[in-house]
């Protein structure tokens, strides 16, 4: 089974994150978003990254409110970025701060459900781009910026269905299957030669926009708000969670929803053979 996280995991000290520059994918809105405002929250100097200035400005905005100058975004574009926008993005990193502490992938594109017979190829390569191919380039010019910190965690979001896949979810589902055997690949090339932490983490179901473009007809009250998910990214984030590299975590429980949410959110089985399972 996927392991669910023993509560003193996710209580993560106020100040857990001090000193600690984080980047957040999809930090506009959603569970990046949120995963934004609690690195800040426990003190972490975040870089959010998205693709709408207006949507950053205002996450930008609301941790400056609440927590002071803690935040720079940068704009980034994962369907459409070429390699000089990952590298101008990295470089400003390094000339910044020397470093990176967390990388954290949160965005993400569900595309359209819809059986094989009729799934649009360009919208196919347009959510394995997003989901799989963007993040492994970003991770991989910000590896020497990780590298460079003395304790640092990667964090890719992934879904159940990426776990176990279901029909309709054709193109999702394999983005996020793809992109948990990419983590693995990382965790085991980093464990013992560096300080970077490598993790997949299932938010399980959360009342999202994304949730409700694949649920339309589900009672979204019932869903955790992404507020409310994100333990679990600061208790990784902030090192409390250290010996989980390459582990795929779940954040909760699914709650009881009806029909489909249910099964396709529901907690995921995994093979757990070694310290390094999926
Ligand atoms: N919600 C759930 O129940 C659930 C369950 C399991 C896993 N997840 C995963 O959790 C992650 C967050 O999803 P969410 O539920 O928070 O969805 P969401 O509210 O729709 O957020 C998706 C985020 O991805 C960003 N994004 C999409 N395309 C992008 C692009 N081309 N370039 C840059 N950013 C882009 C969005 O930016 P804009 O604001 O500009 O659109 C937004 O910030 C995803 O990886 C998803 O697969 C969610």
């Amino acid at each position: 089974m996927t392991p669910y996280l023993p509560s003193p995991l996710v209580a993560a000290d106020p100040d857990a994150l001090n000193g600690r520059v984080i980047a957040i994918t999809g930090a506009s809105d959603g569970i990046g978003k949120a995963v934004a405002l609690a690195a800040a929250a426990h003190g972490a100097e975040v870089i959010l990254l998205g693709r709408s200035v207006k949507k950053l400005e205002a996450v930008h905005a609301q941790v400056r409110e609440r927590h002071g100058e803690r935040s720079l975004m940068a704009v980034l574009d994962l369907e459409k970025a070429v390699a000089r926008d990952y590298d101008q993005l990295a470089d400003a990193v390094m000339s910044r701060y020397g470093r990176l502490e967390g990388l954290v992938h949160c965005a993400g594109l569900l595309g359209a459900l819809s059986p094989v017979d009729h799934a649009d190829v360009p919208t196919w390569c347009k959510v394995l781009h997003v989901n799989l191919t963007a993040p492994f380039v970003l991770t991989q010019v910000l590896l020497p910026a990780l590298r460079a910190a003395s304790d640092a965690s990667v964090i890719f979001t992934t879904s159940s269905v990426g776990l176990q896949g279901r029909a309709y979810w054709g193109a999702y589902a394999a983005s996020k299957a793809a992109i948990g055997n990419f983590a693995q690949t990382l965790a085991h090339e980093l464990e013992g030669s560096t300080a970077v932490r490598v993790n997949t983490l299932n938010p399980g179901a959360t009342r999202t926009r994304m949730r409700r473009q694949a649920f339309p007809s589900e009672n979204a009250e019932l869903l955790p708000e992404p507020a409310q998910v994100v333990a679990p990214y600061i208790a990784l984030l902030a090192g409390t969670a250290r010996d989980l590299t390459g582990l795929t975590l779940a954040c909760q429980p699914s709650p009881t929803v009806s029909g489909a949410a249910s099964a396709a959110s529901g907690p995921a089985s995994s093979a757990a053979s070694s310290s390094v399972v999926n």
